[in-house]
């Protein structure tokens, strides 16, 4: 009789998350639009150092773009993102994704996250949805929509009264105020879609995709 692999504890998603981002050190943001764009907008994203993507559900084809890249891009690193309740959670796992991350958190969400075999990073934007998800075992928040939270300022702040929680700033987030951010010791990457401007993917410039990815990567260098 084989054994059933046991569920990893908040401390293991905590070391994957550890793990993911602190490799990565940015994590686009990624909303597919059109399905033959997924695999050219990721090669794009590869090709300029991002290598772990977050791509969201709040298009229709986010989870086919995750099972697609799964499948035919396996040494990236794909996460679910705008998981909105345990619902879409369990889309997202069944669609293969490696992570999960969400704006916010319900009581429902985080609990799921908890029961998950995938680390969730669950958004936050005050101490008291930090408190929240502290007391559930969760170490590592996304701030969100972070320059409208107070930016870095916030985040040197927060390591006042949560010295073991890190965070990962999305919204807002370019290739000027990046290396601030990164500069927080608390911070352990950025998220952002800085590098996938509409108009580029629609005229398909994934060259320029490529050159906005490599630059901000080594604005951090
Ligand atoms: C997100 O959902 O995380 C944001 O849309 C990404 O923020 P940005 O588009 O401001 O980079």
């Amino acid at each position: 009789m084989s054994a059933t692999p046991s569920k990893p504890s908040m401390a293991e998603k905590i070391g994957l998350i550890d793990d993911f981002c602190g490799r990565a050190r940015i994590l686009p943001v990624i909303t597919i639009n059109r399905e033959e764009e997924i695999l050219p907008l990721a090669d794009a994203l590869a090709a300029g150092g991002l290598t772990t993507l977050e791509v969201t559900l709040r298009s229709a084809l986010g989870l086919t773009a995750i099972r697609l890249l799964r499948e035919a891009r396996p040494a990236l690193c794909i996460g679910a993102g705008t998981v909105l309740d345990p619902a879409m959670l369990a889309e997202a796992e069944a669609a293969g994704a490696q992570f999960l991350v969400s704006p916010g958190g319900t009581a429902e969400l985080l609990q799921a996250g908890v029961e998950s075999a995938l680390p969730l990073l669950p958004g936050i934007s005050s101490a008291s949805e930090i408190m929240l998800g502290y007391a559930l075992g969760y170490r590592r928040f996304k701030l969100f929509p972070a320059e409208v939270c107070g930016g870095a300022a916030a985040l040197k702040a927060l390591g006042g009264p949560f010295p073991g929680v890190r965070f990962c700033p999305t919204g807002g987030v370019n290739p000027d105020n990046l290396r601030r951010y990164m500069q927080v010791p608390n911070v352990m990457c950025v998220g952002g879609s800085w590098m996938l401007e509409a108009g580029w993917i629609a005229a398909g410039d994934w060259a320029r995709v490529t050159r906005v990815s490599a630059e901000a990567l080594t604005l951090l260098d």
